[in-house]
């Protein structure tokens, strides 16, 4: 997702990051609290920004059991440091791996004013709750 050009007013409850965070290209975040917070990871690409669960669709573990490591070495490909399962950065597809052909789950982001955030009509204790 790429700049809204209608920033608006932005709810802080939503923001996930400064896009300027995603300087090393991915990173993970939890949103909200309680029993269910929603465990998520960004990536960038360029300008644009795309948001995923961290959960993997082979067997429910968080991609980044290597603390903060979501790409591959060349920075081309998202990485579940579980089995190995490779995704597509912009399409969450897997590519190669025990779950070839499933895909991660998206989180839709927007971009208002240099913030992250989810998009509009995200519910995050739905996500939260589908993620658990
Ligand atoms: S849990 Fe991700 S590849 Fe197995």
């Amino acid at each position: 997702m790429t700049e809204a050009p209608d920033a608006g007013v932005i709810d802080v409850e939503r923001v996930v990051c400064r896009l300027s965070e995603l300087e090393r290209g991915a990173r993970g975040f939890t949103l909200g609290c309680g029993e269910w917070p929603l465990r998520m990871f960004v990536v960038r690409a360029g300008d644009a920004v795309h948001g995923y669960l961290n959960r993997c669709p082979h067997a429910g573990h968080r991609l980044d059991l290597l603390p903060e490591r979501f790409l591959t070495a060349d920075g081309t490909l998202i990485l579940c440091s579980s089995h190995g399962a490779l995704f597509e950065r912009t399409t969450g597809y897997c590519v190669a791996g025990p779950c070839a052909g499933r895909s991660l789950t998206p989180v839709a982001l927007q971009v208002r004013c240099g913030l992250v955030m989810l998009a509009d009509g995200v519910e995050l204790e739905a996500l939260a709750a589908a993620a658990s």
